[in-house]
């Protein structure tokens, strides 16, 4: 797997740093206050994981998931899924916890679903920011790290589905990403055969 990278952009110790610096901005903000932390699957529960046991003040933790993007690197629809119960919502104070902000499409989506269901605060935390590719318009309270317009993978973020275990963010040699993508095609093949 760590053949398949071609460069790393951030290594354990640059997002342990990141992380540890988000922690204490999100402590300082939610101080004294009730929150929910709702980390939004798959991408997120690594970073979310990581920043929480950085928050020394008493929250609860809830996921939601929101899937825009396929097998590849280009966006679809958005599904949202295991939203929270009303009565955990309504009233509440919400950071929702991304891996990355891209088009800004899930954060907007998801910010706007929460405050129509009566949530008191939301706020966003997201791990990496890539403000270049912003389709509708969105800015996290709270970032880890900005980069530039690549597509990543590591510490949560995958390419059809892999990658997410790599500890380190890192971008793909070409040819690991046609191979990927190919084998994802051939699986949704087979699987659209039997089915
Ligand atoms: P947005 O709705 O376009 O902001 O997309 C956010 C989602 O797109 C993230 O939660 C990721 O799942 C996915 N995504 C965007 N950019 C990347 C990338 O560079 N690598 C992996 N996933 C990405
Ligand atoms: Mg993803």
């Amino acid at each position: 797997m760590h053949n398949d990278v071609e460069r790393v952009l951030l290594d354990e110790e640059a997002i342990r740093a990141g992380i540890d610096r988000v922690a204490e901005e999100v402590t300082t903000a939610f101080e004294g206050m009730d929150f929910t932390v709702v980390s939004i699957l798959k991408g997120s529960c690594i970073f979310a994981s990581d920043l929480i046991r950085r928050i020394p003040i008493p929250l609860e933790l809830a996921f939601v998931s929101a899937s825009s993007y396929g097998d590849g690197t280009e966006a679809g629809k958005l599904k949202v899924n295991f939203l929270p119960a009303g009565n955990e919502i309504e009233g509440r104070n919400i950071l929702l916890v991304d891996d990355i902000l891209d088009t800004g499409r899930t954060m907007h989506t998801l910010k706007d679903e929460f405050t129509s269901r009566g949530a008191a605060i939301v706020k966003s935390c997201v791990f990496l920011d890539k403000p270049s590719r912003r389709a509708v318009e969105f800015n996290a309270d709270f970032r880890a790290f900005e980069v530039e317009d690549l597509f990543v993978v590591g510490f949560g973020l995958d390419f059809a589905g892999r990658y997410r275990n790599l500890p380190y963010v890192g971008v793909l040699q070409p040819e690991a990403q046609e191979r990927v993508a190919r084998s994802a095609e051939e699986a949704r093949i087979a699987q659209s055969a039997s089915a």
